[in-house]
């Protein structure tokens, strides 16, 4: 007998195809997220779960699907998933790395040149109908050739942004928990500094960790206080490692000058004060949002559930002690 599953939200017909392979599945191709109980209640007879960073994988629900081995997240981030009460319970939890690596790296770059040439701000004015002419002073905004780029967090998608830069003719800076080997910053051509130092310094601020306890509100009052009044604040990997409430008002009394924003505290709400001020950009969680990177995650984590199910160990695991459980 097949393993039964469920697909919790919408996938490509191929990752569909994959999985009824090797699995009975039950699948979500109308695309409205489960809330909580209709989740449980369709998880209880199932052996895997393919889902996304929309569904809460907590100790609550799994204390109630005592059938289910794998949770395969369509995410790189996983904070969606109580991985300790996985590894408790002997679920298996598994996420996507790598395949969005360079096009996540993409997305930063492109708010980080869409902030600081204000492109959203252009196409509205263009939209409005109230460009009448070219004049010198028109839409000034600052250059990203040349400035000094600080990367707070320096895992895969960190580095390929480093290496973006150099593109660019960057000056890059880092900082992280675990400093990076030499000859990886020499690679790079990354010097690290301490967060305050990077923070005084840079012209450019990406953040690159995940979310949790640790990082949240990394960013707050505090630490923007201690950007340049000329500094951009780049978030493109979880909401609540900025404090965006505080962001809000850094926004609008020229604490920093901008900010290019993918990622939201409490998304898929936001802070409505966003939509009132011009010095941000604002986009959907988009970051790994290319069709051949979505493609790729979502087969990757069909593979991870399928290995899981059928004996083998998937490739992207996060609890091997699951597996003595
Ligand atoms: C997207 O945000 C991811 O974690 O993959």
């Amino acid at each position: 007998m097949k393993p039964k599953i469920l697909v919790t939200r919408e996938v490509f017909d191929e990752t569909l195809t994959f999985l009824g392979q090797h699995c009975e599945v039950e699948s979500n191709q109308q695309d409205a997220a489960f809330d909580p109980e209709t989740l449980a209640r369709k998880l209880v007879d199932k052996d895997g779960v393919v889902c996304c960073l929309t569904d809460r994988m907590d100790a609550k629900l799994l204390e109630r699907c005592l059938r289910l081995k794998v949770v395969a997240n369509i995410a790189v981030g996983y904070n969606n998933i109580d991985l300790a009460a996985c590894t408790a319970r002997g679920v298996m939890a598994t996420n996507t790395p790598e395949v969005l690596t360079d096009t996540t790296a993409d997305l930063a770059f492109a708010l980080m040149l869409a902030t600081a040439r204000r492109l959203t701000e252009a196409e509205a004015y263009i939209r409005a109908g109230q460009w009448h002419g070219w004049h010198l002073k028109q839409m000034l905004g600052v250059d990203v050739h040349h400035a000094t780029l600080g990367i707070i967090g320096m895992g895969r998608i960190g580095r390929v942004i480093a290496r973006r830069a150099q593109g660019f003719e960057m000056r890059v800076i880092y900082h992280d928990p675990v400093r990076l080997a030499a000859d990886i910053e020499q690679r790079l051509k990354a010097t690290y500094a301490s967060k305050d130092e990077l923070l005084a310094q840079a012209d450019f601020v990406i953040l690159q960790m995940p979310y949790m306890p640790q990082t949240h509100h990394l960013i707050g009052a505090a630490e923007l206080k201690k950007m340049k009044p000329s500094a951009i604040l780049i978030n493109s990997t979880r909401g609540g490692i900025v404090d965006d409430a505080a962001l809000v008002r850094a926004l609008q009394d020229g604490t920093i000058r901008a900010a290019g924003l993918d990622t939201f505290e409490g998304e898929p709400k936001f802070n409505p004060e966003f939509l009132e001020l011009k010095n941000v950009v604002l986009a959907p969680h988009v970051g790994s949002s290319t069709e051949a990177t979505r493609r790729a995650m979502a087969m990757t984590a069909a593979k991870n559930l399928v290995a899981a199910l059928t004996g083998g160990t998937p490739p992207n695991l996060l609890n091997p002690e699951a597996r003595k459980n």
